[in-house]
């Protein structure tokens, strides 16, 4: 099969949807790797690295995307690269489409079939493709927050430790799965004062269990979910239901309540977001401030650490993605289940239910 790869072009994305090494197993596997020239270099692979691993290096994604059998990407196709992608081609990648109907509509338009990253789902019901970036996003998260949170940046002033005699910073972390426990760790590591909201009593119970330092598990629901809110200085939002739209839980009105200064980051802003006033930004614009809170909603937060994150996603994404060029589509998917729910899109059609009930016009 031959393998194509272009180079990531969503705003301050340097990520690249595999390292050289991943190219060698695909080598080794009896198949051909194209790659956009410079498509590595946001992450430090250079072009040579990827020719000596057996890669061919060609000068435009078009010339990928005219060739390649199947297309692997990090972040959903932009319109420009939608319109690249031909009926019967596989596209690899994180697509979150329950939050965008103009990708959802172009990709179907395409007639290509689309397999997402973040559906494919082991029986224990995690998600083995989505959670490396989602450790990186929750470390990154209280990172973030720490800096907007200094006066300088727009912030309450606040220190996330505080120091003897003052106070730390409250953060408040909706959600407690993989971004979440994350955002948890790294709160509690500076000394932040942490409470974390689930409606999943048993993962409160196991995060119990895991962490120590000062911190409270809370059970979710709109009252305590606005208590909580109210005196957050830093807000992470981290809640997913696999697929779909995310669910709206912190309403504008509770916005409102939030102290001047404070800060949002939704780390759930790419299936949505679960904060009513939350939009989307990016590297280049991170933060707008609405109702005196300093809100941050970036796409694509893990391509801010490049290195760290295309060797994260090439371990993950490599053993799907060298099972889809051997074997092809659909006999890939045929007895493999965690495979079959990425399929989003096929050949024109929703086939993942959460995406089809976000869209039923689309169906
Ligand atoms: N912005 C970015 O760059 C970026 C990067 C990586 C991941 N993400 C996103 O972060 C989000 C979280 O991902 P994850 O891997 O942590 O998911 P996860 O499945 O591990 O955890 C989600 C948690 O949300 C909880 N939840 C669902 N509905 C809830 C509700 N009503 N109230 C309280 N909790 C609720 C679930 O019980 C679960 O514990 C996803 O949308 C993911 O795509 C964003």
């Amino acid at each position: 099969m031959k393998v194509g790869i272009p180079k990531e072009i969503k705003d301050h994305e340097y990520r690249v949807a595999i390292t050289p090494s991943g190219v060698q197993a695909f080598k080794a596997h009896g198949h051909e790797v194209l790659i956009e020239t410079n498509a590595g270099l946001g992450s430090t692979f250079t072009n040579e690295e990827y020719q000596q691993a057996g890669a061919k290096i060609v000068s435009s994604a078009d010339e990928v995307f005219a060739q390649a059998d199947m297309i692997l990407k990090v972040k959903e196709p932009q319109p420009e690269e939608c319109s690249k992608l031909r009926e019967n081609q596989v596209l690899f990648t994180y697509l979150h489409l329950a939050a965008d109907r103009e990708q959802t509509a172009n990709i179907m338009k395409s007639g290509c079939v689309a397999i997402a990253y973040e559906t494919i789902q082991l029986p224990n019901g995690s998600l083995p493709l989505l959670t490396p970036m989602s450790e990186i996003a929750g470390r990154m998260s209280v990172q973030i927050g720490a800096q907007y949170l200094e006066k300088r940046n727009g912030g309450r002033g606040v220190l996330m430790g505080g120091v003897s005699g003052v106070p730390s910073a409250n953060v408040v972390i909706i959600g407690a799965g993989v971004t979440g426990t994350q955002a948890a760790k790294v709160a509690l590591g500076m000394g932040a004062f942490v409470t974390i909201i689930d409606r999943n009593i048993d993962r409160l119970r196991y995060l119990d269990d895991i962490l120590s330092g000062r911190f409270e598990t809370v059970a979710s629901d709109i009252g305590s979910i606005a208590r909580s809110v109210k005196f957050a200085d830093l807000l992470v939002g981290a809640v997913l239901i696999p697929g779909a739209k995310a669910p709206m839980l912190v309403s504008e009105d509770m916005v409102k309540t939030m102290k001047e200064g404070s800060v949002i980051v939704d780390i759930s802003i790419d299936q949505g977001g679960c904060v009513e006033t939350i939009l989307p930004t990016s590297h280049s614009n991170p933060t707008y401030i609405k109702h005196g809170v300093i809100h941050y909603g970036v796409t694509n937060m893990p391509g801010a650490v490049p290195r760290t994150s295309t060797y994260a996603l090439t371990n993950s994404t490599l053993p799907y993605a060298l099972l889809l060029a051997d074997k092809g589509y659909p006999a890939a998917i045929e007895g493999n289940e965690p495979l079959r729910q990425g399929v989003n899109i096929e050949k024109g059609k929703i086939v993942y239910p959460v995406v089809a009930a976000a869209f039923p016009d689309l169906v």
